[in-house]
């Protein structure tokens, strides 16, 4: 069936159903959006030997990230040209000096060129050159990195990693600018999360202060009042109480806070994490950081008000505890989420533990906040494949965002100009896809009520 326009699928105040559950248009944003855009494919830590390698799907692509003998880190389609077999079969590993194939033993270097085609004198007189590029492993059109955080985009054109990131480098500035050294490493593991909802749930979600207070109540109320009676018993309460009582904090609260949403989709949300306690660990961590950046630097470092920052349309970086939340979208209702952390190079062992401690408190699918908020978009992807209705609503202080320069600010922490912004950005990816249909074939489900 023939696609509606993108004025019969996203209007300013609230999007059509079917962006979430049409399988013809998550096709084309795989196209239109993931396969063109930079898309985060590792830490460089994660590679540090020549030869490491990581798999990682970009769009429907399987690429791996492999450090090469030149120190360089190469993203290339993890495929042989011969005859298609995967040359990387492990999520990571080490390949030695290049890639052999385990089909028929072609090889590779590093950088992907052809190394060596076994009994080789059989393609003489045929069209098969190994000059020919089609004989080598075929690369990412373009790969940067910033920071220490490695991107491939699959398009030759299009803009660059800083122009793409914009604003929202802030997240990786913010995550290093917190180590005396300037620098995080990845801790080589994480938590795989294969959520039964469409991509945009997250995404949504992650800014979405709205539903803490609520979604999030069963855990939040109990642990503030297990804090409380562990204040009044002890004096004071670990710090990691502080990570789920906070999900407890009011409407009024949350409509406090701000955000701040960028071209591209990209946004922050402002909160202060209150990750400055006093104990021995954290004066002594603060004196690193005054020691390396001076006392005016650090402060600045130390206090940025920062909670998530969103890079559109597939992290999330939560960059004052070092998390990383990665989504690679597999069908309409199925996307899979990528759990990282980071630890500060040159910092205590504690202030590591207070990462790994929300790592697995907050953002692992074993604690209570995460399993909510997946049941949440479970159910909202079933209720959205229902025919009880055609419109999601974003209408929440719809008309009272201000803007300056493309920069769209909240004028309560609660509102939906996230979701609205995201849109406007999905509707550029998009609308050299969609505009191509005929508005007359517009399915009378999605025309009803514009
Ligand atoms: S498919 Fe790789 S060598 Fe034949
Ligand atoms: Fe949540």
């Amino acid at each position: 069936m023939p696609l509606p326009t993108l004025e019969h699928l996203v209007q300013p105040d609230r999007v059509h159903r079917s962006v979430y559950t049409d399988p013809a248009l998550l096709e084309l944003e795989m196209e239109h959006v993931f396969e063109k855009i930079w898309v985060y494919c590792g830490h460089e830590s994660q590679v540090p030997n020549t030869g490491d390698y990581h798999t990682v799907q970009i769009g429907r692509q399987p690429m791996v990230m492999v450090r090469g003998k030149d120190r360089a880190i190469h993203v290339l389609y993890n495929r042989c040209p011969h005859r298609g077999v995967q040359l990387c079969g492990n999520a990571s590993g080490n390949t030695g000096n290049g890639f052999v194939c385990s089909y028929h033993a072609w090889s590779f270097h590093l950088d992907g060129r052809v190394r060596a085609i076994p009994l080789k004198q059989a393609y003489d007189g045929t069209r098969l050159h190994t000059d020919d590029p089609d004989c080598s492993m075929k690369p990412a059109a373009r790969v940067a990195s910033y920071r220490g955080f490695v991107f491939a985009s699959l398009a030759a054109e299009g803009p660059s990693l800083p122009e793409f990131l914009g604003e929202a480098r802030v997240a990786f500035d913010d995550m290093c600018d917190r180590s005396p050294q300037g620098e995080v490493e990845a801790v080589r593991v994480c938590h795989r999360v294969m959520q039964h909802s469409n991509w945009k749930f997250f995404m949504e979600n992650q800014l979405d202060a709205l539903h803490p207070s609520v979604t999030h109540q069963s855990t939040g109320v109990p642990a503030r009042r297990v804090e409380q009676r562990v204040k009044a018993e002890q004096g004071k309460a670990p710090l990691f109480f502080h990570y789920l009582s906070a999900f407890a904090s009011s409407f009024d609260q949350w409509d406090k806070v701000q955000t701040v949403n960028f071209s591209h989709g990209h946004g922050i949300l402002k909160a202060y994490m209150g990750l400055r306690p006093t104990d021995p660990d954290t004066l002594e961590y603060e004196a690193l950081m005054k020691q390396a950046y001076g006392e005016q630097k650090a402060e600045e470092f130390l206090s940025r008000s920062i909670h998530h920052v969103l890079v559109y349309p597939y992290l999330s970086v939560q960059s004052p505890l070092q998390q990383l939340r990665c989504l690679r979208p597999v069908a309409p209702d199925k996307t899979l989420s990528e759990i990282w952390h980071f630890r500060l190079k040159g910092v205590p062992e504690a202030i590591y533990r207070r990462s790994l401690w929300y790592f697995n408190l907050v953002n692992s699918p074993a604690t209570m906040i995460n399993a909510d908020d997946l049941e949440n978009w479970t159910k909202g992807q079933r209720g959205l494949e229902s025919r009880g209705g055609e419109w999601v609503s974003f209408h929440r202080h719809f008309g009272t965002d201000t803007e300056h320069d493309g920069v769209l600010y909240s004028s309560k922490g609660t509102s939906e100009v996230v979701m609205r912004n995201q849109f406007r950005a999905w509707s550029e990816y998009m609308a050299p896809a969609l505009q191509a249909f005929d508005p007359a074939a517009v399915p009378a489900t999605a025309a009803a009520g514009a």
